[in-house]
């Protein structure tokens, strides 16, 4: 059986490594990697690939960034003749990011069957370009391996048979339970006993300079009580930079490796993020997470983790945080299925 992946930016790489390793048990498993180069810094991709033990891929695309359209299309031109010469049995995409959306649709022209992991997932919001790669993901898909139950809600209310959904449980998970031995070993790079952990990159938050000025300078605010460590998204970074924005008083480095970021988020007082991965890590932890988002496709983190949606309200961000530090963070549980063997259940329904 031969099972072709696709990856591209750096939520992917968490993702692949346990479905590749579960993968590798089954003597009858051939596996081809194929990485379409959406991340290309060396710490937005290489140093996952090392840290997670992932093989290089076999194929790198090299698309690099662009605008949407321009990128989406460049991996769909770029992966055909490569989809065509390998011939897999199965194509899985992982998440919700446009290389997963662009080689599902060349898949799906070709008659390729498609593996969706973290199928299921809905903000119901479509201004949020990920939400759009979702819901055509999810359609195109023929076996979908949702991380909880509403995902298995969410796509029967979309006309999914039953039949293709497989409630597997959550594939960042069994990354995270894999090395969060190694990752609290990891030094503690200089930073104090208590600290906000913050990342920061959707482009609802930070490609509007009012917005993006608002949510530092509530950062700043809360600074001035506890140290706000900030590994910054290239994006992030380039528009403070364009913006003019102050940020002085802020902790902000280079995206951080896996292992060193996983470190610092067990040991944080308290997350403040946009990310989507990070609701679901900080709910692992147990450790109280600040959404600055006014909806979540990870509903689940919220019902049953730690996290809490503070949106763009600078108000309640700061009312929410002083909650924390006060000693009255909202407490929270381990969704079912969040165990590490959600690659190996993926193996099994692919692979026996
Ligand atoms: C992408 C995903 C998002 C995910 C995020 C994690 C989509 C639609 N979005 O967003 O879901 O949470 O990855 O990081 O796929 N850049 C670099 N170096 C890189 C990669 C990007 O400097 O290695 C810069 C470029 O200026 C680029 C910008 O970041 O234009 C945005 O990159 P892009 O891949 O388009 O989307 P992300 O914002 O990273």
């Amino acid at each position: 059986m031969k099972v072709l992946h696709i990856v591209g930016a750096r939520p992917n790489f968490m993702k692949v490594a346990p479905v590749m390793n579960a993968l590798n048990t089954r003597n009858h498993v051939v596996q081809t990697l194929v990485h379409t180069g959406q991340h290309y810094d060396a710490n937005m991709s290489d140093v996952f690939f090392a840290q997670l033990g992932i093989p290089a891929p076999d194929v790198n695309l090299a698309v690099g960034s662009g605008t949407h359209a321009w990128q989406t299309a460049e991996i769909m031109t770029r992966f055909e003749p490569v989809l065509l010469d390998r011939q897999p049995d199965i194509v899985l995409v992982y998440g919700d990011v446009n290389s997963t959306v662009a080689a599902a649709l060349v898949c799906a022209k070709l008659g390729v069957r498609i593996g969706h992991v973290e199928a299921g997932l809905r903000s119901f919001d479509r201004s949020m370009p990920e939400e759009i790669n979702r819901l055509v993901t999810d359609q195109l898909a023929d076996m979908l391996f949702t991380p909880s139950e509403d995902g298995d809600t969410n796509l029967q209310r979309e006309g999914i048979p039953a039949g293709k959904i497989f409630r597997v449980g959550n594939v960042m998970i069994d990354s995270l339970v894999k090395l969060l031995p190694a990752a609290r070993c990891q030094n503690r790079q200089g930073l104090p006993e208590r600290y906000a952990l913050v990342t920061l990159h959707r482009p609802g938050n930070v490609d509007d300079g009012i917005i993006l000025k608002r949510i530092l300078q509530s950062l700043l605010d809360v600074s001035r009580d506890l140290c706000v460590v900030f590994p910054a998204h290239p994006r992030t970074r380039q528009r403070i930079v364009d913006f003019g924005l102050h940020s002085d008083q802020l902790l902000i480095f280079d995206p951080q490796p896996y292992l060193e970021f996983l470190g610092m988020q067990s040991r944080a007082t308290v997350v403040i993020t946009d990310s989507g991965g990070i609701q679901e890590e900080t709910t692992y932890l147990g450790i109280p997470c600040l959404t600055l988002r006014e909806n979540t496709e990870r509903p689940v983190t919220v019902s049953v983790g730690t996290n809490v949606l503070v949106g763009s309200d600078p108000d309640k961000l700061k009312s929410e945080f002083y909650r924390v530090l006060a000693g009255n963070a909202k407490k929270g549980n381990i969704p079912p299925l969040w165990d590490g063997q959600a690659g190996e259940r993926i193996a099994a329904h692919l692979a026996g």
